[in-house]
């Protein structure tokens, strides 16, 4: 199947003609290789490897260094999608910060960055786009932010609460961004902020109303016991390596692995 490179005008394009939008996480070559074939349209470099790859409890101790190391491999893989990639936790201290680790995500490869924010961001955000740096926000549900928030919680159940995600979203269109992640929250906000904002929004636990959806890959090929109830299981792939492996053992020990036709 021949497809068009994914660009930031194209997604422009694709939320006026009522297309929408694929967006899934990667964080290695081989994911990545196959899921560009499959035609998602944006492979987010997200710091959720912190999570299903890394090992730890959230994304906060996730480091520049971790995702120019992942940038690399995933966009070694890709030929088509768009590649984008997280600012981690406190990588956009300041202008001058957010202006120099956005540029080594693109020295690695992505052609876009994320940044978990709204007002507060809006210096860092214009200061990225004003040097030719595409960004994609990210409101509501800001999981760099859990301490403040409590945990993984639902954001803007109340009216205040909704009016501020708003006017972050805002705001970040206001400042140059080419999309904006809406994470857990009411699907009648995301629709509001969708029908509101020029940009594309991609939605995660926010409703069918989006311009788009973005799924942590692990979450949706089924590699953990555990996932959020907005998530669905397109596989079980915990369960198809579990089975494989065991049966490579098993083969190994009794000896009915390698045979004479498995030579180098
Ligand atoms: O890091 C990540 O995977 C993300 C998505 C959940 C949007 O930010």
């Amino acid at each position: 199947m021949r497809r068009d490179k994914i660009t930031v005008p194209r997604l422009m394009e694709m939320k006026r003609s009522g297309k929408k939008i694929t967006m899934l996480t990667a964080y290695d070559y081989p994911l990545a290789e196959i899921l560009d074939e499959a035609g998602i349209d944006i492979l987010l470099v997200g710091d959720s490897l912190g999570n299903v790859i890394l090992g730890y409890e959230n994304t906060i101790p996730v480091t520049m260094e971790d995702i120019i190391h992942h940038t690399k491999a995933v966009s070694r893989g890709v030929k088509n999608a768009l590649v984008v990639s997280d600012m981690p936790f406190m990588s956009c201290f300041s202008r001058e910060e957010a202006l120099r680790n956005a540029g080594r995500l693109i020295q690695a490869g992505a052609e876009a960055v994320k940044l978990e924010g709204g007002l507060a961001f809006e210096d860092k955000i214009r200061a990225l786009t004003e040097v030719g740096i595409p960004v994609m926000g990210h409101v509501g549900l800001m999981p760099q932010s859990i301490h403040q928030m409590g945990g993984y919680k639902v954001q803007g159940r109340t009216p205040e609460a909704a009016k501020k995600i708003l006017n972050d979203a805002k705001a970040v269109e206001r400042v140059g961004a080419f999309s904006i992640v809406l994470e857990g929250m009411p699907s009648n906000l995301a629709k509001k902020i969708t029908e509101e904002l020029k940009i594309p929004t991609i939605g995660i636990g926010a409703g069918a109303h989006c311009d788009g959806q973005v799924l942590v890959t692990h979450d949706l090929l089924g590699f953990y016991d555990f996932a959020p109830r907005f998530v669905k299981r397109y596989a079980n792939l915990r369960k198809v390596i579990l089975e494989a492996s065991k049966e490579y053992k098993k083969e190994v020990e009794e000896g009915t692995f390698p045979t004479d036709r498995h030579i180098y």
